[in-house]
């Protein structure tokens, strides 16, 4: 596993206390490892899914690495001390040059608004409610004008699930994100636009097997203290709203007025 060899800086407006690396394969990363200030096992396990399902399902997101993070890196850096980061197993987003607060004339210069449905109705499957109120999990990549999907530390509504909310999850299916009236998603409203505007990414799902999402959720680093009957909770809720594609769409159509005819 490729280790962080070279610290560039902290990112000031992350919650989970990111920082800008350099890996060993001498690429640059957006890096959040386990801290003292809440980022947990949890919170990477849900990056680690949500980039995992988003390959599968053609979302536009960051390549995604693990990175080792030494005990001795942290006792040298001031940063790393401050927050508490805990050695070993963190997420590398591979970084790009952009900008991440999306407002309505960013997304008019964008080259991928064909990809705007597919990642709201993506943010559904998992329950990532922190991309519909929040400006910033919307990345405009300068050099391919691409909207892309970042931050997936809140999917399963949070990141402080245990099983008893991973169970109350699973008996509300399907659901759809509490704030889908939030204003990047009303400034997504209008690329949702004719009939059937989810067919594209519709059929993305039906090319998810138990055996893929098997994939998905295996390979979990041990380090991060998920159990198994979290996992094995996780994925039946992933599972469940992918059967139910069809009623999520229904739930939100609703919410987008320039959507016309059927699901
Ligand atoms: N792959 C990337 N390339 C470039 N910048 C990135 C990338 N990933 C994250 N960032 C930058 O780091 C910031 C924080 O990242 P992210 O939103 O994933 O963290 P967070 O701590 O969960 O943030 P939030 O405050 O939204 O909860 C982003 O707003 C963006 O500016
Ligand atoms: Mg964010």
């Amino acid at each position: 596993m490729e280790k962080v060899s070279y610290f560039q800086r902290a990112i000031e407006n992350g919650i989970t206390r990111p920082s800008l690396v350099q890996a060993t394969d001498s690429k640059e990363y957006v890096l959040k490892a386990r801290n003292e200030e809440g980022t947990s096992g949890k919170t990477l396990l849900n990056e680690l899914i949500g980039y995992r399902l988003g390959k599968l399902l053609d979302i536009p997101i960051p390549n995604l690495k693990l990175l080792r993070l030494e005990k001795e890196f942290i006792e040298n850096n001031d940063y790393y001390r401050d927050i508490g980061a805990k050695p070993g197993i963190c997420i590398g987003s591979e970084y790009l040059k952009g900008n991440a607060k999306v407002n309505p004339v960013i997304l008019d210069k964008a080259s991928n608004i064909n990809e705007i449905p597919g990642i709201i109705l993506f943010d559904q499957v998992i329950m990532n409610n922190d991309r519909a109120e929040n400006d910033g999990n919307l990345f405009f990549e300068r050099k391919t004008k691409r909207i892309i999907a970042i931050d997936h530390s809140h999917v399963f509504t949070s990141d402080i699930w245990d099983i008893g909310q991973i169970n109350r999850l699973n008996s509300t299916i399907p659901s759809i994100v509490k704030n889908i009236d939030g204003p990047v998603y009303k400034y997504c409203s209008p690329f949702i636009n004719g009939n059937s505007p989810f067919h594209y990414c519709k059929t993305k799902y039906d090319s998810i097997t138990l055996e893929r999402l098997d994939e998905v959720f295996s390979n979990i680093p041990s380090e991060w203290n998920i159990l198994e009957e979290e996992i094995i909770g996780l994925k039946e809720f992933v599972w469940g709203q992918i059967q139910q594609i069809d009623e999520i769409l229904e739930e939100i159509k609703p919410h987008f007025s320039y959507w016309k005819g059927s699901v």
